[in-house]
């Protein structure tokens, strides 16, 4: 029996989307001014951000029959007929920068590596993820795919997946109960029995976990690619409540120092740059937390000529900022006067209420960490405070005395959420993905204890060997006198796990 089975979804306790506990008066009471123009929907040039038409804007996904070419109805998405074939070429764009996963889709696709292996996908939805995932089935598995986030999914590669027979249920925009609701759907349906799982917050996991208990035992493994899903993890294993292995792939080096670093770099500047249009030379911008994701923010908007401050806890990413050359500060000390506020340390209520009160006039404020809980937005519901959705993810949120701040896709990620992101590290990412998957699938029996794994070390040196021939990198072969002095196998791995890189 599963025990929770009454419990609505959305009152499961365990998201950290912020909706769900906005008190309904507050919601109610908040001056919401919505522009009906065009640009209410969207401003941006690619085909997954073009805005949608009014009936799609009114009818929710969830109330339209729909059917694909070959009638194949098994998907909720938000319009398949007529947005598949932008969605289409928008995954065969992001083939051409995915050297890696297409190279390990044309390795093992003879093998099928993942045959019979059903897969709950609970990631982005976007043209890379798409690769990747459609990479996955090709090695054998199935998949159900819904999105880990209400914003980031690119309709027009949703409505693609869909038309080529993948069960996926996402767009971009869900409500909240939405949101378990699609999740629900690729946990749960007549016939299929998950093996796996591929989340990316840990909310799959957890829903799975909590409500169908049943299903939870027929998992071999799962891989969790985000922080914040591998903080979970580890919880549940402290807790004896892991009772499958699970790989993560967030901490494998060729996840972390590429996707967390690299990644952010660009899309940081992209995800400004196409909501608000700024100008970032000589701009005051504090960055909170210096992690990979917070130096990856700091090198490129101090590239453009920004001001950069930093925020900290701890005492060596501190000390690297300052010898980065970027002045370590508290947020009080540089509120009254900074023009971008970017949060990037996977914790909670680092933009408070009080921060906000003091911004200055136009001040952007925006979240680039995994969860929605970096910034305080449930405190921007107060009766007092207008909303103005200006453009697609960017409100207006005006004082009485008429000072406004920009809240960027309302704290949730900003890249995924305004911008796209570069294929290249996607494929990085998802090759390591698609390993981990592989690995757990066909470990022999007590391989893996039910615990939390990192990935081996040669298999992380693997990923990144199918990126090199883009470069046209040569490595240097170790001769033998030179293993045997440093006590490495001339295949690898090169470096002990402790490594840091
Ligand atoms: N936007 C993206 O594309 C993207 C990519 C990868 C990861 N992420 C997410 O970004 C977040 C950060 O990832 P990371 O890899 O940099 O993590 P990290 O743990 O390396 O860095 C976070 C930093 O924040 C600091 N910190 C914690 N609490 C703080 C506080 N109250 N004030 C100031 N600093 C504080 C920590 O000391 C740490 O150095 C995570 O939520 C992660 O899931 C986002």
């Amino acid at each position: 029996m599963n025990r929770n089975i009454e419990t609505p979804i959305c009152d499961l306790g365990f998201s950290d989307k912020q909706e769900a506990v906005q008190p309904e008066a507050l919601k109610l009471a908040s001056r919401t001014r919505r522009r009906s123009s065009a640009a209410s929907t969207c401003s941006f040039s690619s085909a997954c951000f073009t805005a949608s038409s009014d009936e799609d804007t009114v009818i929710s996904p969830r109330e339209k029959k729909q059917r694909n070419t070959k009638g194949f109805t098994d998907f909720c998405v938000k319009n398949v007929l007529s947005q598949h074939g932008f969605g289409r070429r928008e995954i065969e764009i992001a083939e051409q920068e995915m050297p890696g996963i297409m190279t390990l889709r044309k390795r093992a696709r003879e093998d099928k590596p993942l045959r019979n292996a059903n897969i709950v996908c609970c990631t982005h939805i976007n043209a890379q993820t798409a690769v990747m995932v459609e990479g996955l089935i090709e090695l054998g598995a199935s998949v159900r795919w819904a999105s880990c986030n209400i914003y980031s999914t690119q309709n027009a590669v949703a409505a693609a997946l869909a038309e080529a027979g993948i069960p996926v249920f996402a767009w971009r925009g869900e409500t909240e109960e939405d949101f378990w609701w699609c999740l629900d759907k690729c946990i749960n349906a007549p016939g299929w029995a998950p093996n796996m799982i591929l989340d990316d917050g840990g909310d799959a996991t957890h829903l799975m976990w909590k409500k169908y208990p049943e299903i939870f035992k027929g998992i071999k493994g799962i891989v969790e690619e985000s922080l914040t899903g591998v903080h979970r993890l580890y919880h549940m294993s402290k807790n004896g409540k892991l009772t499958v292995p699970a790989i993560n792939v967030n901490d494998s080096v060729t996840k972390m120092k590429f996707d967390n670093f690299y990644c952010v770099q660009d899309s940081i500047l992209d995800s400004l740059k196409r909501s608000t249009d700024i100008m970032f030379g000589g701009k005051q911008v504090v960055v909170c937390g210096y992690g990979d994701v917070g130096k990856g923010c700091a090198k490129s908007l101090k590239a453009q000529g920004c001001i950069v401050y930093v925020t900290e806890i701890d005492p060596i990413c501190a000390l690297q900022a300052s010898m980065d050359g970027h002045r370590v500060v508290t947020l009080n000390e540089v509120i009254r006067n900074v023009d971008i506020v970017v949060t990037a340390t996977g914790n909670k209520n680092i933009v408070t209420r009080e921060h906000m009160n003091r911004m200055k006039n136009g001040c952007i404020v925006c979240n680039m960490g995994h969860s929605n809980s970096e910034i305080d937005v449930n405190s921007l519901h107060t009766p007092e405070l207008t909303w103005e959705r200006v453009r697609s993810q960017v409100d207006h949120i005006i004082w009485p005395d008429g000072r406004m701040i920009i809240l960027l896709a309302e704290g949730r990620l900003v890249n995924m959420s305004c911008s796209t992101i570069p294929s290249f590290v996607v494929s990085i990412t998802a090759s390591t993905q698609a390993l981990a998957l592989i690995e757990l699938y066909n470990a022999i029996p007590g391989r893996y204890k039910n615990d939390v794994y990192l990935l081996p070390k040669k298999m992380d040196e693997y990923v990144a060997s199918l990126h090199l021939p883009t470069f046209d990198a040569h490595l240097t072969e170790l001769t033998d006198e030179q293993a045997k002095y440093l006590g490495l196998n001339k295949s690898g791995p090169f470096k002990p796990n402790y490594y840091r890189y």
